[in-house]
């Protein structure tokens, strides 16, 4: 018996890819269940050659429903995700809203696949923001070399970490500006088209914005609470694919050759780092691939033991619907569930 699946949010940029991979990786799923908002009821969605129709969550019951892949925004998995915990059915949820709950595991397989047997407190395990996925994926192998001190990373966001309607927003605005139409923004706080915006998520106290604590706050729960992270978050006109210029301050010695052989051995990360024109990768090239890319990585001469990084990966992916569907199959490669009960 295989296991049944639902997908909230199953419209939305992640939602669609988490249907993709489920199917292209050959998750042992029986049923595949799609719900998104009322708005969207009766809408087909494509789950490999077969095509489901959209249902809404709120008529749901998740009883006899194993696994939950939550994309629907921080507001509905504050709602819906402990109910659902609570009916047995185990949730994956893609928010912001229980990442830092200590009794819900916050994982990156590549980085501590161990802490996910901690989901049975709650029956949630938590998916990590985008940047910091794909910065940790790149991290660890290198954490566990020569032990990083220090973090200093700059991120280049796609629209598309902002939903369908980041996607939107650039389109339309790039169009308008092609046809000298005014140009509105609606999503983005300022205009994306031809430009960069330095404000990802709410400003917070200190001048930095919620985007940017997260990536520090993640980082400490998933690698090493004593690793110090300062983040700038840019959201960049680009459709799919985050990059980021990371510098790092490490304990112990360690080379650009080394880090490059290390990175190559290491789960999830691709290196493409030739010192040469075009040697390198760009967001355009991420788009619809599984792993983290790195490249321009090199010795930083102002610091004892630094270096710097290029990291580039699709966000949809790896940042989101990827690492999700990896959870699920880390549940199942480690018997941590099995399929309940089926209604008749
Ligand atoms: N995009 C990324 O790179 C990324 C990375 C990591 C995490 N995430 C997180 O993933 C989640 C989804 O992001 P996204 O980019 O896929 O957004 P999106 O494209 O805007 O899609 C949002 C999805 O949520 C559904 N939804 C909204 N309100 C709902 C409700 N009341 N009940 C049920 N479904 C509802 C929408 O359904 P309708 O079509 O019916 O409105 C749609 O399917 C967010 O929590 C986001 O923070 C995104």
């Amino acid at each position: 018996m295989g296991y049944k699946v639902a997908i909230v949010g199953a419209t939305g940029n992640v939602g669609r890819e988490m249907l993709n991979i489920l199917e292209e990786r050959g998750f042992p799923a029986d049923e595949v269940v799609a719900l998104a908002s009322r708005r969207s009821q009766g809408t087909e969605v494509s789950y490999g050659d077969k095509t489901l129709k959209v249902r809404p969550l709120e008529q749901y019951d998740f009883s006899d429903t194993d696994i939950c892949l939550m994309s629907a925004g921080g507001n509905v998995s504050k709602e819906w995700s402990p109910k659902i915990g609570k009916q047995g059915c185990v949730v994956i949820d893609n928010s912001s809203a229980f990442r830092y709950d200590p009794d819900v595991p916050l994982i990156v397989p590549e980085v501590n696949a161990d802490a996910v047997a901690g989901f049975a407190k709650k029956n949630i395990i938590a998916n990590p923001n985008c940047s910091t996925a794909q910065m940790l994926v790149a991290l660890k192998p290198l954490h566990d070399h020569a032990t990083i001190k220090r973090v200093v990373v700059s991120t280049y966001q796609s629209v598309s970490g902002a939903g369908k309607e980041g996607m939107d927003e650039l389109f339309t605005q790039t169009r308008a500006v092609f046809v000298a139409d005014p140009v509105e923004s609606k999503k983005f706080t300022k205009r994306i088209a031809f430009n960069v915006i330095p404000h990802i998520d709410v400003f917070m106290e200190d001048g930095t914005t919620k985007e940017e604590w997260k990536m520090v706050a993640e980082t400490k729960k998933m690698l090493d609470p004593k690793i110090k992270v300062t983040a700038t978050c840019v959201r960049v006109p680009v459709f799919i694919g985050h990059s980021e210029a990371i510098n790092l301050e490490f304990e112990k010695p360690i080379s650009a050759d080394e880090a490059r052989e290390i990175l190559r051995e290491a789960p999830g990360c691709l290196v493409i780092d030739k010192r040469e024109d075009g040697g390198y990768i760009t967001p355009i090239e991420s788009a619809g691939e599984d792993a983290t890319y790195i490249s321009r990585i090199r010795e930083d001469s102002t610091l004892d033991n630094g270096l710097n990084l290029w990291v580039v990966s699709d966000n949809l992916r790896k940042g989101a619907a990827l690492n999700a569907v990896q959870i699920a199959e880390l549940l199942v490669e480690r018997n941590l569930i099995s399929p309940r009960q089926k209604a008749a």
